[in-house]
């Protein structure tokens, strides 16, 4: 979550943000247009606009023509301060603009306009994680789906250092003939593997269109390289998780769309980013980012990535990072891939060893080889002095003469960590043992710190603490082990960042959709740590469902590449429903408290890409499938011609309510005395042309029976369907004794296991 140099509370972080948790600065208050004199009353506006059935825009000057006429005189000068910014031709019929609040007011009010709003700001939310996903060399999905060769992966994010090795294009072809994105680097820095890169930045800074998309962040640069960098060897981050790193799909295309700055990205240059790789021909989107939960018809990347769907594209998003609380989530959408965030089996590890012997395991990228291990004072910085220092911010440690020479224990509170421990440090502290708070668990942050320092679980914490209360001269000191791979007893486990479904806007779709690594991720990064000069070979390990995301674009790639004819919606199903519920040991999947995480953490569970390239059955959507459902959330006819960019009578259409969607997971609710829910299903046979399937199911607490009707689905061709219905019963006396209980129908054959995760709500 924490990059080096982070120091932003996710509080202070309102609609668009990277999921990587704390980024350098970014603040929604700079994401309007800054600046005195004339400009201060400008805003930047999206303008969604009815497509016109009698005018035939053949070109894009012509549809800007069209825009244009939307403009009141006022804004309509070729005055470079205001007027159209973005012009959008496939993720929304509409515009961008920049105008005063009554220009804006003057658009609300003309025939066509379906919707004038102020822009918002959004947010950002690996050497050893392909081997952890069993991508191996020579063997098993890699080879079947030759390294994600043909495909390209488009990264919405802060741009890209080019020159790097991970975007070496070794043994890369050239990209397929349908590719028509362009390069903005100028000569070299483009190749077969990094295919196109260009900056839409326009509404938050000054940065000209055209401009390279230099990541001047890190955060671009290490989500593209998860999802498709190439093998460098010797891959580590200050001597750590050493390793030959690579992406998911490490043959695959990449195309650059630089929507974020350090500031954060905006709504407007989001969806110009989503229009042009739409237009490019992009095979997956990856977008580490996103905002708070909204209505789709007003959610831009719900929209945005609808028109990707409608073209082929499957859109990969993180979940956010607002966990453990539930109902957190961004990116929400049925046609989007949600991805919550989990750990690796990799710890980069220290210990906290107290004077009465006790020891405590914790992470830290900065391992010191000299650091003398003799005990030391140990003491609280929380024990006295205002609240603030017993987190250690800035400043809050500054009079406490106290700390010279001694560990001082912080508690950790979602700002930054390497910040604390140069508070400890200027404060004349030796080393830091950084503690969770409760909602932390036992997540832990691999981090560049400053000192000898050592970040330990919450239970840890309050032993250290109750420690340091009752000894009569508490002391402790840190041992530094390196890099172990396969020491935790629960991996992999939710994170307490990620966030939690259930879903806000569609209750009836499970969301996550699924998680995958996104815990101390090593990853191409463009600054050298360190004391290294190396820019090409810098990496950097970071946390968050930023980091998720671009490990199951990845996988989405590799599966595209291996069935080229999959829609978005058959690689989404193939994922979720070859998912791992288990971990390494066996056991259940763990959330941040060592217990079961419970199906909104997880949603179907760990990806498990060698399974998911052949899923035996396959529940498939067509865009036009997603009708009906809008319908059924009672979206009225204009709200759905926003998203889907047709006029739509629902008084026309069967509408459906949101569980019948052909998801590839189950989310029905009993509302009051209801005693039966109903749910339909149709699953397309993409396995052995003579296949048979029965259906086991696991028991849900709270309901009588779960009839699967038919008990078997029988098979004789390839491609061929089959329906059943799910029927759900509760006889309603016994009141259940939790508001959501789950389990699952799996359809098994002797060669496939195709799990369908089922959640009940009881109202
Ligand atoms: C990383 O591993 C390689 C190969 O095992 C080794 O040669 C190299 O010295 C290692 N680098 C570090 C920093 O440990
Ligand atoms: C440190 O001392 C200065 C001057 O005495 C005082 O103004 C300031 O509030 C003190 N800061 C803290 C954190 O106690
Ligand atoms: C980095 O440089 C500093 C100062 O020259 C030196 O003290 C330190 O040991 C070096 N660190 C590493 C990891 O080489
Ligand atoms: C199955 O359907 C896909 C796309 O609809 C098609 O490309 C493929 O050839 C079909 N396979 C068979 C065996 O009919």
């Amino acid at each position: 979550m924490e990059d080096p140099k982070c120091r932003l509370s996710p509080t202070t972080l309102t609609i668009f943000i990277l999921h990587l948790i704390c980024i350098q600065s970014i603040s929604p208050a700079n994401g309007a247009i800054a600046g005195a004199d004339t400009r201060s009353s400008l805003s930047a506006y999206i303008i969604q606009v009815r497509k016109p059935t009698d005018i035939h825009l053949a070109t894009i000057e012509d549809l800007d023509t069209f825009y244009r006429s939307f403009l009141p005189a006022t804004a309509a000068s070729s005055n470079q301060e205001r007027g159209i910014v973005h012009s959008y031709r496939h993720v929304l019929s509409g515009f961008a603009a920049k105008l005063t609040a009554e220009e804006a007011k003057a658009i609300g009010e003309k025939d066509g306009v379906l919707s004038v709003r102020p822009e918002k700001a959004l947010s950002l939310h690996t050497t050893h994680s392909p081997d952890f996903l069993g991508l191996r060399q020579g063997v098993g999905l890699w080879k079947d789906s030759n390294f994600g060769k043909g495909v390209i992966i488009g990264v919405l994010d802060t741009g890209v250092f080019p020159d790097h090795s991970s975007f070496s294009d070794k043994n890369v072809p050239p990209p397929p003939a349908k590719w028509k994105g362009k390069c903005d680097f100028d000569g070299k820095s483009c190749n077969n593997k990094l295919i196109g890169a260009r900056s839409f930045i326009s509404s938050i800074n000054t940065v000209a269109q055209a401009d390279p998309p230099y990541d001047s962040e890190g955060h671009g640069t290490h989500t593209a390289s998860t999802a498709a960098g190439a093998f460098v060897r010797d891959a580590n981050a200050l001597g750590n998780a050493n390793g030959t790193a690579s992406g998911i799909a490490p043959l695959a295309h990449l195309a650059i769309y630089q929507v974020c700055s350090s500031l954060g990205c905006s709504e407007g240059d989001i969806l110009a980013g989503l229009d042009a790789a739409t237009e490019d021909g992009v095979d997956v989107l990856s977008l580490s980012l996103g905002g708070n939960s909204q209505p789709f018809y007003s959610d831009l990347i719900a929209t945005g990535a609808f028109a990707a769907t409608q073209k082929g594209i499957l859109v990969s998003c993180s979940a956010g990072n607002s966990g453990p609380s539930s109902g957190t989530l961004s990116n929400e959408a049925p046609w989007i891939l949600t991805v919550g965030a989990s750990s690796i089996d990799r710890s980069i590890k220290a210990t906290a060893r107290l004077g009465n012997g006790k020891e405590f395991d914790g992470e830290t990228l900065y391992q010191p080889r000299d650091f003398d291990p003799v005990p030391l004072p140990l003491v609280y910085a929380g024990e006295k002095g205002d609240p603030s220092s017993a987190y250690c911010l800035t400043g809050s440690l500054g009079n406490r003469t106290g700390l010279r020479g001694k560990v001082v224990v912080c508690d950790s509170d979602g700002t930054g960590r390497r910040d604390k421990g140069q508070e400890v440090q200027d404060a004349g502290g030796v080393a830091m043992i950084l503690v969770n708070r409760i909602d932390g668990g036992y997540t832990t942050f691999a981090d560049r710190h400053v000192l000898p320092a050592v970040h330990v679980s919450y239970a840890a914490g309050s032993d250290i603490k109750q420690y340091i209360s009752t000894a009569s001269a508490p002391k402790a000191t840190v041992l530094f082990k390196g890099t172990h791979i396969n020491g935790r007893s629960a991996d992999p486990a939710v994170t307490s960042f990620s966030s939690r479904g259930p879903n806000a806007q569609s209750p009836g779709i499970l969301k996550p959709d699924i998680i995958g690594p996104g815990l101390n991720i090593l990853a191409g990064w463009p600054f050298p740590l360190g004391n290294s000069t190396d820019k090409k070979r810098a990496f950097a390990v970071l946390s968050g469902t930023s980091m998720s995301c671009p490990h199951l674009s990845g996988v989405a790639a590799l599966l595209k590449s291996a069935h080229p004819d999959w829609s978005p919606a058959a690689i989404k199903s193939a994922i979720i429903t070859t998912a791992t519920t288990s971990n390494l040991k066996g056991q259940p999947i763990v959330d941040e408290t060592l217990r079961p995480a419970d199906i909104f953490a997880t949603g179907a569970g760990h990806v498990n890409p060698s399974k998911a390239v052949d899923p035996g059955l396959i529940y498939d959507t067509a865009p036009q499938d997603y009708i009906p459902y809008l319908c059924g959330l009672d979206y009225t006819d204009s709200e759905i011609e926003r998203i889907v960019k047709e006029k739509v009578k629902c008084s026309s259409i069967r509408s459906i309510p949101d569980y019948q969607l052909n998801y590839p997971s189950i989310s029905v609710r009993f509302d009051g005395s209801a005693t039966k829910v109903s749910v339909t299903r149709t699953v397309r046979n993409v396995g052995p042309a003579q296949s048979r399937y029965r259906s086991v199911i696991d028991p849900i607490k709270g309901l009588d029976l779960i009839g699967v009707q038919p008990r078997d689905l029988v098979f004789t061709k390839a491609n061929q369907t089959a329906s059943y219905r799910v029927d759900f019963t509760r006889s309603g006396k016994a009141k259940p004794a939790t508001p959501y209980a789950w389990g699952a129908v799996t359809w098994v054959s002797p060669k496939h296991s195709v799990r369908t995760p089922v959640v009940v709500r009881f109202a």
